[in-house]
């Protein structure tokens, strides 16, 4: 299969997908890096392992049909089969949706549907639960609405920090998200 990765921020889920491609472990051929934040820290790391970047400014578009409409048509160009989300923080409007449709995938950190949108792991934090987790799911018009593909829950101790429930998953999202893809794609 071959994909496009799009991203906003730090790019450590980008970064995890890439070392499993170049490991062997997940068979797909990553085509493009999307990104809405230009100087985000993931243009370098894709940058580094040679991912062309498409790196855009949405408030240089009139809409969200025009910037997406752009990326659509390269995204056709390049052949890509499906869209992964990895920290895009953006919803996709109807353009992205309709062109592919069952093929654009996000990854999210909480067991989904508790704690949708953003800063789910300072909400899961504050909510005092003994469990957390990660979601991978289809992508619908809604904020982290769509059919879930797979989940992985983690247990939290007592004494656990923001920081220590923050690592805990990111840990797990970095061997979960490339594993599951594999399996998506070529089982
Ligand atoms: C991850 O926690 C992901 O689940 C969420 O955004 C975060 C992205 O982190 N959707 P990174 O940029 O991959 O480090």
């Amino acid at each position: 299969k071959k994909i496009a990765i799009f991203a906003s921020g730090t790019g450590s889920n980008f970064q995890a997908l890439i070392d499993a491609v170049k490991a062997g472990s997940l068979n797909v051929e990553v085509k493009l890096l999307v990104c809405d934040k230009p100087g985000a820290a993931v243009i370098e790391k894709a940058e580094r392992a040679s991912v062309p970047t498409f790196v855009f400014h949405p408030k240089q578009y009139a809409s969200k049909i025009e910037f997406e409409t752009i990326i659509m048509n390269k995204l056709q160009e390049l052949e890509v089969d499906y869209v992964i989300l990895a920290g895009y923080m953006r919803l996709i409007g109807a353009t992205l949706l309709s062109a592919f449709q069952n093929r654009i995938i996000n990854i999210h950190p909480s067991l989904l549907p508790a704690f949708p949108g953003k800063d789910a792991i300072g909400q899961a934090f504050r909510a005092r639960v003994k469990e957390v987790g990660v979601t991978i799911h289809y992508v619908d018009a809604g904020m982290d609405t769509g059919p879930i593909i797979a989940q992985r829950a983690i247990q939290l101790s007592d004494n656990d920090s923001m920081e220590d429930v923050e690592n805990k998953i990111h840990a797990i999202e970095h061997i979960f998200y490339p594993e599951t893809l594999e399996s998506l794609f070529n089982k």
